[in-house]
């Protein structure tokens, strides 16, 4: 779904990219969503070899390369399109990733993303964090940290990117319970990113924090709601041909003369 999407804003795009670039490809879902006629070659880059080799077949020429997106192994200047779908939250410097990101794009070319943003499983994360507190006296992070919204285009007008778009989108997926939402992640491969993550949940407390979803946030069919929130970032590397701002004194026409078209126009009709 996410890979689709991120597939519609390549297509918002009127031009071919004969070489583009997808960071934590997975099995492939974004490739899925393309055609040959957008774009002519792809180098499907991921941590894990494991996905690499059940990638699902595609019409596009693919290659795939196991790299952590933290240390892209290409030449400067070398896509004309990079994506990216739902793998940037899993990075331990993501000012970091964006750079890299940036610097394997030609000049003019575009990179277009997307990621998990800082409200998605809000509803986990408090009632794990809650159930915790009751039995155990403290907590520890058991859901991923995730990127706030306000700081995205920092990072990526700090990476260099320029004409930045980013805008969000919420997905809740109703769940019978904790336990099945919990299941699903492990499923997806979503499971807490945290480096300093505790690694056991004791049964006692994973039964008082399904109790509290329940409590807390329970629809009236008795099943869950799980929020996904995904941020769509695009950013363009620079090149002169793009359109820029005008130089600052160099308008010719007043903004305060707009207030007068619509007297010269209606002048105009008669
Ligand atoms: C949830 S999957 C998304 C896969 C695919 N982009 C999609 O849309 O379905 C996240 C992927 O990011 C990869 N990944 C995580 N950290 C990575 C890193 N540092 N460098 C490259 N790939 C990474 C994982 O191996 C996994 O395949």
């Amino acid at each position: 779904m996410v890979g689709g999407r991120v597939a519609d804003r390549v297509f918002d795009i009127t031009r071919a990219f004969p070489l583009a670039l997808d960071v934590g490809s997975g099995r492939g879902y974004i490739a899925q969503h393309l055609t040959k006629e957008t774009v002519e070659k792809l180098i499907q880059v991921d941590i894990a070899e494991n996905a690499l080799k059940n990638a699902m077949e595609t019409e596009i020429a693919t290659v795939s390369v196991v790299a952590d997106e933290e240390f892209l192994p290409f030449k400067e200047d070398t896509f004309d399109l990079v994506v990216s779908s739902l793998s940037l939250h899993w990075v331990n410097d993501l000012p970091r990733a964006f750079r890299e990101i940036h610097q394997v794009l030609k000049p003019d070319g575009v990179f277009i993303g997307a990621m998990f943003g800082g409200d998605t499983l809000y509803e986990l994360r408090c009632s794990l964090q809650l159930a915790e507190l009751e039995r155990e006296g403290g907590f520890s992070p058991h859901v991923s940290p995730f990127t706030a919204v306000s700081d995205l285009g920092h990072l990526l007008s700090r990476a260099g990117f320029n004409t930045l778009t980013v805008d969000t989108d919420e997905i809740q997926v109703n769940y019978p319970g904790l336990f099945e939402v919990m299941e699903d992640l492990q499923g997806m491969g979503e499971s807490n990113c945290s480096w300093n993550r505790k690694p056991l949940l004791h049964r006692e407390t994973i039964l008082a924090a399904a109790a509290i979803y329940q409590e807390m946030y329970g629809n009236s069919d008795g099943s869950v709601p799980a929020t996904f929130q995904i941020y769509y970032m695009i950013g363009w590397k620079f090149h002169e041909s793009q359109a820029r701002p005008a130089q600052r004194g160099s308008a010719t026409v007043s903004l305060g003369d707009l207030a007068k078209i619509n007297g010269l126009l209606s002048r105009r009709k008669k």
